[in-house]
């Protein structure tokens, strides 16, 4: 028996449900790099796709698979053999490979198929079996269970175990639970369900009434040994429960949570910015482990204490979760090497020619800024990996703005190597900017949030801005970072365009055509 032990098995979702959320869409690419990334941290279990959904989630699944080192690589599957076929296609090319099937268990969920309780119960019968039949590691979980009645979850969850489930997950779908509750429905599966003993009981919780990471916790001291989680918590609405919070929260109080997990938490910070820039979703500025601030002390009276003893204010070292201990400043003077090192110290590891380009950009920021602190050289990366391939390229902006209206951009933008120009007025610099890229490029996609934060300090800090797009249910976001908003603006709404134009000519490919949340067929 397995459930018991103290070794919480980490189930990253970040590439499923925390790529669900509007606007955080991956590409293939960055979601392999994710995935890297996880693997190389100590997750467990990463959680790759929903095959069924798109090609280009199926082709994601399958790659990551491929890939893997040391994690079970795990695809998502709706209660019927189609996906459970096709989630299977995608990860038999893992070493070790999981099939996770669900299917809504509350009297909301059930209506969706309008399927009878027991006829709910032969489909998960027959659909764990058929799992089981392809894959020996089956995840299932009851949707919704936190809002399933206790006779029925408990019945559903012993037919699961029968059938052959290794793993039962126990979602708070819509973030309703509380710690209490979590815990004791957990001890109440344990203690009712026959083969109980023979599974691990996973903990999936969100984020709606922020106790997503209290009520996993309760979860483990109750008897579950996986917890669910993203990486900053993403995922859709008030997201998942946040993987660095639960690991660190296990880490640091381990005297009253005595649980273990795989994760070098040293690697926490840089899957952090990964996750925050490929996905678009920035992290709050207090957000716990790997906001800004999580590790600034900036009162007097606090700054002090910190400088007679770290442990007066600090209950954990910012190197614990990756952060190095000294923000060097770098500027104008800085070399090659030194950038290599301080960029090293950042989690960026660069071949000679990309150093060379960075090391272009760096000289032009360390021109028109006289310090460029760690923040600077982390956006200046985000802005890097972007532009090689672009459709669109913003070449020149000039922009008159103040109390004088009209505001006006004078804008040159190459559109598949070829530059054109005009002049769009607008409601101040930002919009009229937008107007002139809409001038060259016209295209119907709506602005969903525009975002503008200062990466530092000082009237010299860049911004980053952050653009996300809709156009025809396909969300997008682009974000860009320089000294000049304006300039930020229109390099993130470019950005924004550019992956619109990736999406368009990949859809039927890229373009989920299935949510796991449509009806359960
Ligand atoms: O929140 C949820 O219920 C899910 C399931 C698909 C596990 O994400
Ligand atoms: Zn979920």
């Amino acid at each position: 028996m397995t459930a018991m032990n103290d070794r919480v098995v980490i189930f990253d979702t970040t590439l499923r449900d925390g790529e669900q959320s509007p606007g955080a869409t991956m590409t293939h690419d960055e979601k392999l790099e994710i995935a890297q990334l996880l693997d190389e941290m100590g997750v467990d279990v990463i959680e790759a796709g929903f095959p069924i959904a798109s090609d280009g989630d199926f082709e994601a699944v399958r790659d990551i698979s491929k890939n893997a080192k040391n994690a079970v690589i795990c695809g998502l599957a709706r209660a019927n053999f189609k996906d459970i076929d096709r989630c299977w296609e995608a990860v038999r090319h893992a070493e070790r490979p999981r099939i996770h099937t669900f299917i809504g268990t509350s009297p909301l969920h059930r209506a969706i198929p309008n399927l009878t309780m027991d006829e709910m119960a032969d489909r998960i019968h027959e659909t764990v079996t058929h799992a089981r039949n392809l894959c020996d590691n089956v995840q299932w979980s009851p949707m919704d269970a936190t809002r399933t009645e206790h006779d029925y979850l408990c019945r559903v969850v012993e037919i699961a175990i029968k059938a052959g489930a290794t793993t039962i997950n126990i979602p708070d779908t819509v973030g309703y639970t509380a710690p209490r509750e979590s815990a004791d429905l957990i001890r109440m599966l344990i203690e009712r369900v026959p083969g109980a003993d023979q599974i691990i009981f996973a903990t999936h919780c969100h984020n709606d009434l922020g106790m997503a990471t209290a009520n996993s916790l309760a979860a483990v001291e109750a008897g579950a040994r996986q917890i669910e989680c993203t990486i900053n918590g993403l995922g859709e609405r008030a997201g998942n429960t946040a993987l660095e919070e639960v690991v660190m929260a296990l880490k640091v109080r381990h005297d009253i949570m005595p649980y273990t997990t795989g994760i070098d938490t040293t690697k926490i910070m840089n899957i952090s910015r990964r996750v925050a820039d490929v996905s678009g979703f920035q992290v709050q500025f207090n957000k716990a482990i790997v906001g800004k601030n999580a590790f600034a002390h900036e009162s007097g009276i606090h700054q002090d204490g910190m400088l007679k003893n770290p442990e007066n204010f600090e209950i954990m070292r910012p190197e614990d979760v990756g952060l190095s201990a000294t923000n060097l400043v770098m500027g104008k003077h800085s070399g090659r090497a030194a950038l290599r090192a301080k960029l090293h110290d950042l989690g960026y590891d660069l071949g000679d020619n990309q150093l060379k380009d960075v090391f272009v950009r760096f000289k032009a920021l360390a021109d028109r800024k006289k310090e460029v602190f760690d923040d600077d050289l982390i956006a200046l990366m985000r802005d890097a990996g972007t532009e090689a391939a672009d459709y669109l390229k913003v070449k020149f902006l000039r922009v008159i703005c103040g109390t004088e209206a009209p505001q006006s951009a004078d804008l040159t933008l190459t559109v598949d190597g070829t530059d054109h120009q005009v002049t769009a007025n607008g409601d101040g610099p930002v919009d009229a900017t937008f107007n002139a890229v809409k001038q060259i490029f016209p295209h119907s996609a709506h602005l969903k949030l525009f975002q503008v934060h200062a990466v530092t300090g000082g009237t010299d800090a860049q911004a980053t801005v952050t653009v996300r797009l809709e156009e025809d249910g396909r969300i997008v976001t682009g974000q860009s970072a320089d000294t000049d908003t304006v300039v930020a603006s229109a390099k993130a709404y470019v950005a924004a365009l550019n992956r619109l134009i990736v999406r368009r000519t990949k859809t039927g490919s890229d373009q989920k055509e299935i949510s796991y949340k449509d009806a359960v067929s």
